[in-house]
């Protein structure tokens, strides 16, 4: 008994001093493990975005995780599997697109015409090129992109994703000028090594500083995807007045919007509902809450016998600057107003939903209903997105 008492009491003891001495190598460890962690930021230095950007690469703008509004469940996005948004491609995304290296003679970048403060577009007609051309359209807003679920880019639809589509300005011989006639990509990709800050950018994005089309394809299609527009008076009102249990479609968006004023809820009621219960049929191809085509239509018969089929951008911020249409032929949005109205042109592009019954549609609205759906058209724009720090300039001038 006493044999065995001891024995146990050792043993307790020795269980004790081997649990003391494991506690204090597992907080050895921890201690070490924080150490490395917190020494992490202090061990890699940025010289070259630090001297270029104001960027903190410890401490980067969250594009990856914005949360969408309620009313957005049931929306989907144009985001591939391969090339989910981080905070890191977008950073280099946003880097790429304010940078006027990235034209042949570093005066032009994809800011230049799509400018965070007009609602990512420009005011001219046809935008003006790194050498003062013209482009051959008007520039497009790109807030909301991610929910066009057409795939397809530029307002021909000629750019198979947006990822192609990032690259496209770059190479035109009007817009940036790196076309094959000067060096191409290939000269771009030599320019961009000699600066300090891509080789790091790449680094921290792909794992090592390679420079190649497919990467800044992701990196500047990450960056605009994560371009989300929540914020304009419209979705105020809809996030008040959403109920996913609300009977028909919409889930309440046909309630009139408490934050809007008589002459707006009478616009949206006109925006929404199709033409055979007197509305102006917009919201079939100008799809709520984002704001995106759907990606069926057809052209909107701007001019007769018109065979090419047209996109629009999301119609988010559409207020802040004409001119509108490809052409730019709509100066303001009373105009487009009156050629839904009374303008529509046959051709083979044109969208039935604009020919019903094999008719060109006349909507015959009155003065007051066309004036109410300009101002519902207002109530898009957004203000928080043309402000918001994340997608302004990170150059240090
Ligand atoms: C010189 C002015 C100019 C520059 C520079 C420019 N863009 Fe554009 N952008 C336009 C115009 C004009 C269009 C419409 C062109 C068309 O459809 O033919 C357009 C269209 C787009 C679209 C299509 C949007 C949609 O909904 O289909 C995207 C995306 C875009 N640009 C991104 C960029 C990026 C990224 C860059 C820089 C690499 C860039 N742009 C540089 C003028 C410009
Ligand atoms: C059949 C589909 C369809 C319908 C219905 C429709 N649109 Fe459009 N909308 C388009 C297309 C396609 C474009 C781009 C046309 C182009 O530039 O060639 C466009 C362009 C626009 C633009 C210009 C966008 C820009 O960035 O310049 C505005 C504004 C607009 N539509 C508002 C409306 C309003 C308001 C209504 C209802 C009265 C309406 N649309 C009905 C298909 C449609």
């Amino acid at each position: 008994m006493e044999y065995k008492f001891e024995s146990s009491s050792l043993y307790v003891m020795r269980k004790l001093l081997s649990v003391l001495f494991l506690t204090l190598l597992l907080s050895i460890i921890v201690v070490s493990c924080k150490e490395v962690i917190e020494e992490q930021p202090d061990q890699k230095t940025f010289p070259g975005i630090e001297e270029y950007l104001s960027i903190d690469v410890n401490n980067l703008e969250n594009y990856a995780n914005q949360t969408l509004p309620n009313y957005y469940q049931n929306v989907n996005t144009n985001t591939p599997i391969g090339n989910p948004i981080t905070n890191i491609g977008a950073t280099l995304g946003r880097v790429l697109f304010y940078d006027k290296a990235l034209s042949r003679n570093n005066s032009t970048s994809c800011a230049s015409c799509h400018d965070q403060s007009l609602g990512f577009t420009d005011t001219a007609l046809f935008s003006i090129g790194f050498e003062g051309g013209k482009t051959g359209a008007h520039s497009m807003r790109l807030a909301n992109a991610q929910f066009y679920l057409g795939l397809d880019f530029f307002w021909d639809r000629r750019a198979p994703s947006l990822e192609a589509q990032t690259t496209e300005p770059i190479q035109d011989g009007v817009e940036m000028g790196f076309d094959e006639s000067h060096g191409g990509l290939d000269a771009l990709f030599d320019k961009m090594e000699a600066l300090p800050y891509y080789p790091e950018l790449f680094e921290l994005s792909y794992g090592d500083a390679g420079i190649t089309e497919e990467r800044m394809q992701d990196a500047m299609a990450q960056f605009i995807r994560s371009m989300v527009s929540t914020n304009s008076r419209f979705d105020i009102g809809f996030a008040d007045a959403f109920n996913p249990n609300a009977p028909g479609p919409g889930a309440g968006i046909g309630r009139p919007f408490a934050n809007f004023s008589d002459q707006e809820n009478q616009g949206k009621q006109l925006f929404l509902a199709p033409p055979q219960n007197g509305g102006a049929g917009c919201a079939g191809c100008h799809q709520a809450p984002s704001f995106s085509l759907d990606p069926n239509s057809r052209s909107n018969g701007l001019e007769a016998s018109e065979t090419t089929i047209f996109k629009s951008p999301s119609l988010k911020n559409v207020a802040m600057y004409g001119p509108y249409m490809h052409d730019g032929s709509l100066e303001t949005l009373e105009d487009v107003v009156e050629h839904y109205n009374s303008g529509i042109q046959d051709g083979p592009a044109l969208d039935n939903r604009l020919k019903p019954g094999g008719n060109l549609q006349r909507l015959n609205l009155s003065s007051e209903e066309k004036a109410a759906l300009v101002a519902f058209l207002k109530t898009l724009d957004d203000e928080e997105i043309i402000n918001d720090p994340k997608f302004s300039d990170p150059f240090k001038s």
